[in-house]
């Protein structure tokens, strides 16, 4: 349904548990970043898309609140964890896909922000599935369809902004190489990651 390249194994959910704090914060940062790059789009491309108003409003709002929940999870469990260090080499590697080949245009980055939507429901919907009877795994699983909701408003509004054919031939581009960047990066107790070889 999500039409991700790479299909990321299960005993991803098992790797990046064994450092919960760590996973936690960075997805808080991650809600943070989606609410921020929501307000960036209305502020950008709102002029010339008046829909965006309530669309990216509400997504913004959305996402914060996902943020507050993450931070509730966290403080409920855990001294603050110590901030990840540097950016994501996943969110750098799709702008630099997006930029090489669309020269960072508006359907790029609709599509890129789609990508980042679908790989977090994939993600999440994994940690449901390996947290199955325990207290975050319905936390997890709201947020599973919350993030597949998102990922086709950003593709739905491609396509409306620029056709079916030309949005779904640059989607599957985009997920060319998406696919090989998650497949490529290191493993790590974050939400974007690699995944460790399973011996
Ligand atoms: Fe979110
Ligand atoms: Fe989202």
């Amino acid at each position: 349904m999500l039409g991700l390249h790479y299909e990321t194994p299960a005993v991803w959910a098992q790797q990046v548990l064994a450092d919960p704090a760590a996973l936690l914060l960075d997805h808080y940062f991650c809600e943070l970043k989606a609410a921020a790059m929501a307000h960036r789009t209305l502020r950008v491309h709102g002029p010339k898309v008046p829909a965006l108003k309530k669309l990216m409003t509400d997504l913004a709002n959305e996402e914060m609140e996902h943020a507050r929940q993450v931070e509730r999870e966290i403080r409920a469990r855990y001294p603050w964890p110590a901030a990840p260090k540097g950016g994501s080499a996943y969110v750098q590697g799709l702008r630099k896909a997006a930029a090489q080949e669309g020269n960072g245009n508006f359907l790029d980055m609709l599509l890129v922000c789609s990508l980042i939507e679908a790989r977090s429901a994939e993600r999440f919907r994994l940690l449901a599935d390996e947290l199955k009877g325990q207290a975050l795994s319905g936390f997890y699983e709201d947020l599973y369809a919350s993030e597949v909701n998102h990922y086709v408003l950003f593709v739905d509004l491609a396509v409306g902004q620029y056709g079916e054919a030309r949005a779904t031939a640059r989607l599957e581009e985009l997920r060319a190489a998406e696919g090989r960047l998650v497949a490529g990066l290191p493993p790590m107790a974050r939400m974007h990651y690699g995944c460790a070889a399973v011996k």
